[in-house]
C-alpha cells in the first residue's frame, strides 16, 4: 500500500471548501483509492452533500469511500477518556492558569485531530480529506496541538517526565505537588501523543493544507492572511482552488461587469500565490449536491493524475549554522515588518502578528544563545542568535 496522505482543506466561510474537499476525494475513491472524507466543522453538512444521513460513526457512501461527521465531545468519551483523564490530571485545581487551559477554544476539537490521527495510524486508508470549519477556526485547530505541547513542556518539562514517574516531586516554583505515579504515566503518554499528532501535521511528505477562495475582494485579503498564518505556524499549503469563476459564456452584458471584477480578482491571486498549484473552478447554475455533481466537479478542474501528490514544498522553517551562530529562517508572506512583533523567552521566541502568537521552542544547542537581530526580507524572516 502506498503511503496515506492528510489533505486539509481550509478558506472562508462558504466559498466552496467541502464542495472542493468531497471532489477531492470521490475522485480517489474513484481511482480505487480507499478514502476517508471527515468533517471537524461543527456545523456539518456533509449529509446534505451526500444527500442521505451521515453522523459521528464511521459511513460508507459508495466504493472505497467512508465519511465521518466527527463530534469531538462523543470522540473525547468514547476514543480517549484516558486521554482527557490525564488532562484533567495535569491541571490541579491550585494551577489557575493551567485550568484555563480548558477554557481556551480548541481543547474539544483537539479530539477531532486525534481522531484523525487514529484514522491515519489505523493503516485502512490511502488518502483522508480533512474538512475544515472557515479560516479562523481552523487556525486555532490547527495551531492547538503544538500550544499544548508547549504548556506542558513548561509545567512538566519532558526530560524531568521519566524521573518523576519514579520519584513523584514537587515543584517549589509552581508550588504545585505532582500527580502520582499512574498519572504522571498518562500524562507522558497523552505528550507523547500530542507530539506525534503535530509531527504527523507537519510532515511534509504525509500532510499539506489546500485553500479555496473566490474572485473577491473580500475573499483575496482573508486569503492571503490565512496562507501567512498557515506558514507562521510551518504548515504545508500546496493548493489553491479559485472557485466560482464565471464561465466565460455567460451570456448578457449583465456579466460582462462580473467578468472584469473577476478577472481582476483572478490576476490579483494568481499573482500573489504564484509558484503555489493554482486551479480554477467554474460556476455551476445549481448547487453541487451528490456523488455525480462532485465528479462533474473534478472532472472539469482538477482530473490529473497525481492531484493527490504534494503538489509543492515550501522550506519549512529552518535553523542553520552561521559563522556568527545560528539563524531561524521562516517563510512569511504577505505580512509588513511593522506587524511583526518579535520576542525572546526562556528557551523560545515569541512571534505576535495581529491577534496570533507563536512560541517557537528554541533547539537546545540554542540555550546559550540571544536574539542578535531579525529581518524580513522577500516574504522570508530571518532571525540571528548569537553566544551571549
Ligand atoms: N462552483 C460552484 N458552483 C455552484 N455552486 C457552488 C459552487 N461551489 C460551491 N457551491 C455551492 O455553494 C454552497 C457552499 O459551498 P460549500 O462547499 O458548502 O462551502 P463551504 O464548505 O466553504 O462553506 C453549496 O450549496 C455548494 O453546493
Ligand atoms: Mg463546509
Amino acid at each position: 500500500m502506498e503511503q496515506c496522505r492528510i489533505i486539509i482543506f481550509t478558506g472562508k466561510g462558504g466559498v466552496g471548501k467541502t464542495s472542493v474537499a468531497a471532489a477531492h476525494a470521490v475522485k480517489a475513491s474513484d481511482e480505487g483509492k480507499c478514502t476517508m472524507l471527515i468533517s471537524t466543522d461543527m456545523a456539518h453538512n456533509l449529509s446534505d452533500l451526500f444527500m442521505t444521513t451521515i453522523g459521528r460513526t464511521v459511513k460508507t457512501v459508495k466504493e472505497n469511500l467512508t465519511v465521518l461527521e466527527i463530534d469531538p465531545e462523543y470522540e473525547m468519551q468514547h476514543e480517549f477518556s484516558e486521554m482527557m483523564q490525564a488532562l484533567y490530571e495535569m491541571l490541579p485545581t491550585e494551577l489557575g492558569n493551567a485550568q484555563e487551559l480548558l477554557m481556551i477554544p480548541g481543547v474539544e476539537e483537539l479530539f477531532s485531530l486525534l481522531k484523525v490521527k487514529q484514522l491515519y495510524e489505523s493503516g485502512k486508508y490511502d488518502l483522508i480529506v480533512v474538512d475544515c470549519a472557515p479560516t479562523g477556526e481552523t487556525l486555532s485547530l490547527l495551531k492547538f496541538p503544538e500550544l499544548l505541547s508547549w504548556y506542558m513542556e513548561k509545567f512538566f518539562p519532558l526530560g524531568k517526565l521519566a524521573m518523576a514517574v519514579m520519584h513523584p516531586i514537587s515543584k517549589p516554583l509552581l508550588n504545585i505537588q505532582l500527580p502520582n505515579g499512574k498519572a504522571m504515566n498518562d500524562i507522558e503518554r497523552f505528550y507523547l501523543e500530542l507530539n506525534d499528532l503535530n509531527k504527523l501535521l507537519k510532515n511534509r511528505e504525509i500532510s499539506s493544507v489546500r485553500i479555496v477562495a473566490l474572485p473577491e475582494k473580500m475573499v483575496l485579503e482573508e486569503t492571503k492572511r490565512n496562507y501567512m498564518y498557515l506558514n507562521l505556524y510551518n504548515f504545508q499549503t500546496d493548493g489553491l482552488f479559485i472557485n466560482r469563476v464565471l464561465p466565460k459564456n455567460a451570456n448578457a452584458q449583465f456579466f460582462d461587469e462580473w467578468h472584469k471584477i473577476q478577472e481582476q480578482y483572478i490576476n490579483d491571486l494568481e499573482n500573489a500565490f504564484e509558484g503555489l498549484d493554482i486551479r480554477k473552478i467554474s460556476w455551476y447554475d445549481t448547487d453541487l449536491n451528490g456523488i455525480e455533481a462532485l465528479r462533474q466537479l473534478y472532472k472539469d478542474s482538477f482530473d490529473d493524475e497525481d492531484l493527490f501528490a504534494v503538489r509543492k514544498s515550501a522550506e519549512s522553517e529552518r535553523f542553520e549554522k552561521t559563522d556568527e551562530g545560528y539563524k531561524m529562517e521562516l517563510y512569511l508572506p504577505f505580512v509588513d515588518k511593522k506587524e511583526v512583533d518579535l520576542s525572546e523567552g526562556e528557551n523560545e521566541l515569541i512571534i505576535k502578528i495581529g491577534n496570533y502568537r507563536r512560541d517557537i521552542m528554541l533547539p537546545s544547542v540554542l540555550t546559550k544563545f540571544h536574539v542578535a537581530g531579525a529581518k524580513l526580507e522577500n516574504s522570508v524572516l530571518t532571525v540571528k542568535f548569537t553566544e551571549e
